[in-house]
This record gives structure tokens, sequence and C-alpha cells, in this order.
């Protein structure tokens, strides 16, 4: 079989590096009572000394720190300038009584913060600043991490591209991204091809899987570790006589997310088909949840209201199948159907039919809305979903708190069996930070 690898690394993850920054030594130092006075007067006589430097120094080595009641005024070689708190700059002290190097944690306490704290002196030296606070203690910064936890908007969207790449929304067109399952054991640049993958579009299809019940399992341990759920480490999609599931039976699945009864959903599924159904059913759909998320919040905004404000049961209660499943369980979650961040991102897409509690923890009066919201918001996913039918050797991996899955039934006595096992996406972008330093792309 023929399988295509995507090799979009380069475009995606060739990211400038960062400019250099030194400070020069200069001799803007300044002794202070807590009167804003004298911080103003001093800051205008380093500004001066700044001007005159900035006309004689390549930019990208110019560092100034120019002190005012509230923080130091940084401006950086590249013309950026932040303001650095004084609160935040004493908190992150970086001397070996505050800060551990080896653990790269804290060890200053908030006990031990004054939040009115201020310099009584700064002074730069030659690679940042020497700060004394109004405490007795005193820190050294360099320039090079100042800068790089700057308040300015393009230091802030750095950082936050280091805790998650920003995702890419897909409709109808969508074809996902192909990798060979044995290159993704082997190969840590296309495993890492993978793992951004993911991270922008929350779908790819794992070509070649061998024919193994462990093979997901074995391909998550290359990344990190397996999540485990009360059904195992991995789990048998098939029809299973006494079910303790409605997905491990031959009836279609409507779009849903795995774990929805967790309170900690699991971030990434793995799908493997193992055998297929031969003939009509099995066939797979996707959809985009942050896509069709983002078209209700546009178009049905009272409903795209309601499913993020309204908290929903999932429920699931049961005995093990197999030796490997908790022999008895009870979850029970509560949560949106779509949870927003602080930001007002869609942040987690949680729909499952088969384990959607019928207790609902509403006013009466508010029930038939809630209904109307959730059918319009699968009527959406499904408008902009795209389908396929899995062969055997073919494996769907989904951002299970993004996109949501369904599969059409298939005849009772088939021998369709499908392999679903599960990894978290703090190991899944650990791994990603890990694999761009190794290979140099972390910025
Ligand atoms: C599931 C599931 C997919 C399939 O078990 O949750 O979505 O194709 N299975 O059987
Ligand atoms: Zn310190
Ligand atoms: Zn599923």
């Amino acid at each position: 079989m023929f399988v295509q690898r995507y090799s979009r690394l380069a475009g995606t993850t060739v990211l400038r590096s960062l400019t250099r920054l030194q400070v020069r030594p200069m001799s803007v130092a300044y002794s202070s009572t807590s009167s804003s006075q004298c911080h103003l007067s001093l800051a205008a006589e380093a500004s001066k000394q700044v001007a005159m430097k900035e006309a004689s120094q390549p930019a990208s080595h110019l560092v100034a720190s120019l002190p005012d009641q509230e923080g130091l005024n940084v401006k950086f070689g590249d013309g950026s300038a932040s303001q650095m708190p004084y609160v935040w700059l004493r908190d992150n002290c970086q001397c070996s009584k505050c800060y551990n190097p080896v653990a790269l944690g804290r060890s200053f306490l908030l006990e031990d913060l004054d939040v009115n704290v201020h310099a009584t002196k700064v002074q730069e030296s030659e690679d940042g600043v020497e700060i004394e606070w109004s405490d007795g203690h005193s820190s050294q910064f360099t320039a090079e991490w100042l800068y790089d936890r700057a308040f300015t908007t393009s230091a802030r969207a750095q950082q936050r591209n280091r805790y998650a790449l920003s995702r890419e929304p897909w409709g109808v067109e969508h074809k996902p991204a192909e990798f060979d399952y044995q290159t993704l054991m082997e190969d840590e640049k296309v495993l890492l091809d993978w793992l951004l993958t993911m991270e922008t579009k929350g779908s790819a299809l794992v070509k070649n899987t061998p024919n193994r019940d462990v093979a997901g399992p074995d391909l998550i341990n290359n990344i990190a570790f397996v999540k485990q759920s009360h059904y195992g480490p991995h789990s048998p999609v098939i029809n299973r006589e006494n079910t303790n599931n409605v997905a491990f039976t031959n009836v279609k699945l409507g779009m849903h997310n795995d774990l929805a009864q967790y309170e900690q959903m699991a971030g990434i599924i793995f799908i493997q088909c193992v055998m297929q159904h031969q003939g009509k059913g099995g066939e797979s759909v996707i959809s985009d949840g942050l896509l069709a998320a983002e078209c209700l919040r546009r178009d049905h905004p009272e409903a795209f209201q309601v499913l993020t404000t309204t908290d929903a049961y999932f429920w699931d209660k049961g005995h093990a199948n197999f030796p490997w499943e908790m022999e008895s369980f009870f979850k029970i979650s509560k949560r949106p159907i779509i949870t927003l961040n602080n930001d007002n991102e869609v942040v987690c897409v949680a729909m499952n039919n088969g384990v959607r509690h019928s207790y609902l923890d509403l006013p009466s009066h508010k029930v038939k809305k809630f209904y109307a919201a959730l059918k319009l918001f699968n009527d959406i996913l499904y408008d902009n979903a795209i389908r396929f039918k899995m062969e055997a050797g073919d494996m769907m991996t989904l951002d299970n708190i993004r996109c949501l899955h369904g599969r059409e039934g298939y005849e009772d006595f088939s021998p369709r069996h499908i392999e679903s096992s599960y990894l978290d996406w703090d190991e899944a972008r650990c791994r990603r930070r890990r694999l761009q330093e190794k290979l140099e792309l972390f910025v």
C-alpha cells in the first residue's frame, strides 16, 4: 500500500531564533526612599543617557532599564519595551536562595513576598541588571532572561505557543495527514511532525499499523505512556455479549468524544482498525468540534450560550467484560458540552449520547432549549464532517477534546475489530517540546 508521508516539518516548525540581547554596563544607579519624586527624576536622567547610548550602539545590543514607581521599564535591542513590575521581579529572583537552578523551581515563598516591594537601587551590569530591594534582598537578571519574559504582545504570544500551538479549524475539504506506523516508531522528526499535526489539526491517519491489539499502546509508549480508563490500557471495540458500553455493540454511534464520563477526558484517541466489516457498515465519520463551535457562536449565539453555560452529567456504570477492565465502575462527570477558557476560546467539546446522563441539573423550563442547542450543534458537526472507511492497518488519531467521531452500524455477526487507546495532552505536548529542543526547533 502506498503511504504518503507528509513532510510539513520545515513549513511549520522552522522558526526564527531570538535576537540575543546584551546589556551594556551603565552607570545609572540610584538610591531611593520610596518617594515617587525620586523615581521620576532619576528615570528622567536615565532616559537621557539611554538616548545617547541608542545613538552610538547597534540596535540589537542596546538595553535600557528605567525605574518607575511600579517597575523597571526595560528597552530591548529590537526596539521592544516592557515594564517589568517590581513585585514580579522580586518573586522571580534568580539567586540560589530564591530559586533552585537544578530543580528549576522557586524556593522563595509567598509568605516572604511584599507585594509593595520596590527597588532601592538599580544598576545595569555587563549582561543584565542588578537590583537592590526595599526588603533588603538583591537580585540579578540577565537581559536574555528578561527579554524572554517581557510583558509585550510578541513575547506573550511566543510563550503561548510553547504552551500550545494554535489550532487550525477544518471542514469538509479536510484530508487528514497520513503517517507510516513504523516510521513514527523510528524517526523522531516524523514523530514531531505527527505531534505538530495533532496540535494544529487535531486529526491524522496512521497507515500500516501492525495487526496487533497493542499496536496503539506500543505507539503511545513510544511517545510517553498510556492513559488508562476503567476499560484498561486498550479496549477491543467488538460486538460483545453482555456489553458494558453501547460502543461495544454493532449499533451506529453518533458523533461523540470518548470518555466524556471522566472529569479529565483523554486527550488523544488512537482508533485502530484491526479488522473491518466487509460490505456496508462500519464507516467512520469525523468532525472538527472547534469549527462547529465557532459556527455555532457566530450563527446561533443563544444556542452557543446555552451549550457553554449549561452543565450536563455523563456517567458510566458497569462491570468488567474482560480481566483487564476494572471489576466494577461507577463514574459521573459534570461539564458543559462546550468549555471555554478565560479568553473565551473553545478548549473542550464533550458530546456522547451513550454516556450522557438522564439527570439534568436544570429547572425544567430550560430543558427544551438545551436539547435544541445540542441538536443544532450535532447538525453543524455532521454538516462539516468527513467520511471514510478504515481498512485493517489504519489507525485514526484524534484530539479527543476537540474532534468528534462516529461510526455506522454493522451486521450483528461481523468479525469487525477496532482497538482504542489513549494518550493525555500533557504528555503529547511534553514530548513535542522536548523533540523541538532536541531537533533545535524550539523557540
Ligand atoms: C468507540 C468508537 C469507533 C468504531 O468505541 O468509542 O468510537 O469505528 N468506535 O467502532
Ligand atoms: Zn533571591
Ligand atoms: Zn468513540
